[in-house]
């Protein structure tokens, strides 16, 4: 099996002609030579977390392991137990993974789960000569239910192969950092690599301006229930083409009044850059050896039952060997190392579930070939004091999909465009100790894409946008708004690749000039604040390769992370080229310009 795969994986290295309509793909750059002696640091830029501006009150390391070949075998497993020096409650906990490389290795999928309940997913960097290091920081107070237990294993999944050719170990270093509200702990002075020393005022604005980003999961949940696969391979569900959908039978406490799910996905394989696959006609007519069809639609949904509860066009994360390995070195692609996750309020939908039977929660991707990665998180919250609360659901409106495709080509020349809108509005009430409130749960999306071909298919060029709004509107029986969070997502994507004859008399040797933006902007609204997170990326260069081997190159990446809310701004840009921050600059007041 491993053989085969080795084989496999040879075979779509080395030997597949590379047809215009196969960009973008991944690539490795390992033959480049060395810019720098000293291993590199890779980095994800985003917001600070609340906690940078605090100490904690412990840190423990939950693991130290060596992901070397790994491929076929089950996760790595370790026992974990909540830290005795510190217990909960906690006012923020972290995940602080590091991982270090030496050797031959591309980028490659990972998840970390506690319980079976996703933590994070994650991916790896591209090799240099000298060896590369980075991390990663997520908040992970949300799962404060579960870091309490003594019961639960924590595991991570990296798929690795090491061979002659890759020879490259990721080392993986977790370390769970916990937070108490206790001030007598902090010293009046903090260190932050951002913003030098801070003191008490600074770091009291920091954490409040940082805070309420949590959305729906302030206050965290009393339960979550994995809604994930055995675990032997990983706890995600491979989906493999629109037929599959995976579900697990899950029975809730008949006292939740809360309920919302965390979905985590990731795309790979033919549809690692769904956003910008042609329709099969255009592969069939050109009779191109390309499997990357289906066009560029995607949707990740939800189902209980087989009824539909909620869906999703996922943000494109690129990962870091994705359409021109020298733009995401060191600054990597939004999401890379920390994936968006997506959430659905399922409250309305409590009426069906709190009979005491086993319900199927489920997943699928329209119009999806292999693979794609998914599973999700049950966050429950319960009635303390009572054994059962009363609930029913009262408006089911489907989503009503509205596609429109246009398709327009002669040869390997056109355009084809889509143009999704999905509606679905949800309502159901939930009598607890706390009243009878009634949830209204939006969520509407609209998604545009174009992939156009010009120059006989060597030039491509792919525009997407998406737009999501989701609301949550609580109220009591007096019809009084007792809670309101909505979060708007953007996400526009401009991807262009042209492939030009190399300047080598090579086979197999070629020129790709390629261009990427991308953003993801989302405004948090919670109650009558509102926080606007802004993230831009910018990268623009070429490579020469050769079948996927980047020989040479160039490429400068921009990108600015500006966020805005009643306590204050921030803005960090940063511009990146030949593996190092050229310019990095942050300021935290507001500009007029922002
Ligand atoms: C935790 O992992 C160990 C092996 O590492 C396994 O024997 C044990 O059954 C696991 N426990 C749970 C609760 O999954
Ligand atoms: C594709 O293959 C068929 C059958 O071999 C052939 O008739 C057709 O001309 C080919 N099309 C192109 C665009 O090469
Ligand atoms: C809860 O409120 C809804 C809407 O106001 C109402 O229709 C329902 O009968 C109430 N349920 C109970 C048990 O009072
Ligand atoms: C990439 O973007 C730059 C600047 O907008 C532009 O000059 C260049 O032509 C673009 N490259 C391609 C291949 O379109
Ligand atoms: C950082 O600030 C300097 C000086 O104001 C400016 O020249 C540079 O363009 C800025 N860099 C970025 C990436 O915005």
């Amino acid at each position: 099996m491993s053989v085969f795969f080795l084989f496999l994986l040879f075979i779509l290295l080395f030997t597949v002609p590379v047809s215009p309509s196969s960009s973008p793909d991944r690539y490795t750059k390992s033959l480049l030579q060395p810019i720098q002696r000293r291993p590199r640091e890779y980095l994800e830029l985003a917001n600070p977390l609340p906690s940078d501006f605090l100490v904690p009150s412990c840190t423990h390391q939950i693991f130290r392991y060596s992901f070397a070949n790994t491929i076929n075998s089950p996760p790595f497993s370790t026992h974990y137990t909540p830290p005795f020096d510190c217990p909960a409650p906690w006012s923020h906990v972290v995940l602080d993974l590091r991982a270090k490389c030496r050797g031959e290795q591309y980028d490659r999928i990972a998840g970390v789960w506690l319980g079976g309940a996703e933590l994070l997913r994650t991916s790896t960097a591209e090799p240099t000569q000298c060896g590369i290091f980075w991390k990663v920081r997520k908040d992970i107070t949300r799962y404060s239910s579960l870091l309490q237990r003594y019961d639960l294993n924590l595991t991570m999944m990296l798929e690795n192969i090491v061979n002659n050719i890759y020879t490259g170990v990721y080392h993986i270093t977790v370390t769970f950092l916990y937070y108490k509200d206790n001030a007598a702990k902090v010293p009046s002075l903090v260190s932050d690599p951002n913003f030098g020393l801070l003191r008490d005022k600074q770091r009291a604005d920091g954490v409040r301006m940082w805070q309420g980003l949590g959305g729906l999961y302030e206050p965290s949940a009393d339960f979550i229930i994995p809604i994930s696969d055995r675990g032997d391979k990983g706890f995600w569900f491979r989906i493999e083409s629109e037929l599959d959908s995976p579900s697990k039978g899950i029975r809730i406490p008949r006292n939740t009044y809360r309920a919302v799910l965390e979905l985590y996905v990731s795309f790979h394989g033919n549809d690692e850059f769904w956003y910008s696959n042609p329709p099969n006609s255009y592969i069939k007519t050109n009779n191109l050896t390309t499997e990357r069809g289906n066009g560029a639609y995607r949707e990740v949904y939800v189902t209980i039952d087989g009824k539909f509860v909620g869906s999703e066009a996922p943000f494109p994360v690129v990962f870091t060997g994705g359409v021109n390995p020298l733009f995401w070195e060191p600054v990597v692609g939004i999401g890379a190392f920390n994936l968006p996750s997506y959430d659905f309020d399922l409250t309305p939908f409590l009426g069906r579930l709190l009979d005491g039977k086993i319900h199927r929660f489920g997943f699928g991707v329209t119009e999806g070939i292999a693979y794609w990665l998914v599973n999700a998180n049950l966050h429950l919250w319960v009635d303390r004091k009572s054994s059962k609360v009363h609930a029913r659901s009262v408006v089911y409106n489907k989503p009503r999909l509205k596609i429109k495709r246009q398709s327009d080509f002669k040869l390997l020349d056109g355009s084809f465009k889509v143009e999704a809108e999905s509606r679905a509005l949800f309502v159901g009430w939930v009598k607890s100790s706390f009243g009878n409130l009634t949830t209204v749960f939006s969520q509407n999306y609209r998604l545009k894409n174009v992939v156009s071909f010009k120059n006989n298919g060597a030039y491509k060029l792919v525009k997407q946008k998406v737009r999501s709004n989701r609301e949550v509107r609580v109220s009591n029986d007096r019809d009084q708004s007792v809670a309101h969070v909505s979060v708007k997502r953007g996400c526009p994507l401009t991807l262009i690749t042209s492939t030009q004859p190399g300047r080598k008399k090579k086979k197999n040797t070629y020129l790709l000039v390629t261009n990427v933006s991308h953003a993801l902007s989302e405004r948090y609204m919670q109650g009558n604040s509102a926080s606007v997170v802004n993230n831009m990326q910018d990268s623009r260069g070429w490579m020469e390769v050769e079948d996927h081997s980047v020989l040479s190159g160039a490429a400068i990446t921009r990108q600015s992370v500006a966020y805005r809310n009643v306590f204050g701004c921030y803005l960090r840009a940063v511009l990146a080229s030949k593996g190092r921050l050229i310019s990095d600059n942050t300021t935290s007041g507001c500009l007029s310009s922002f």
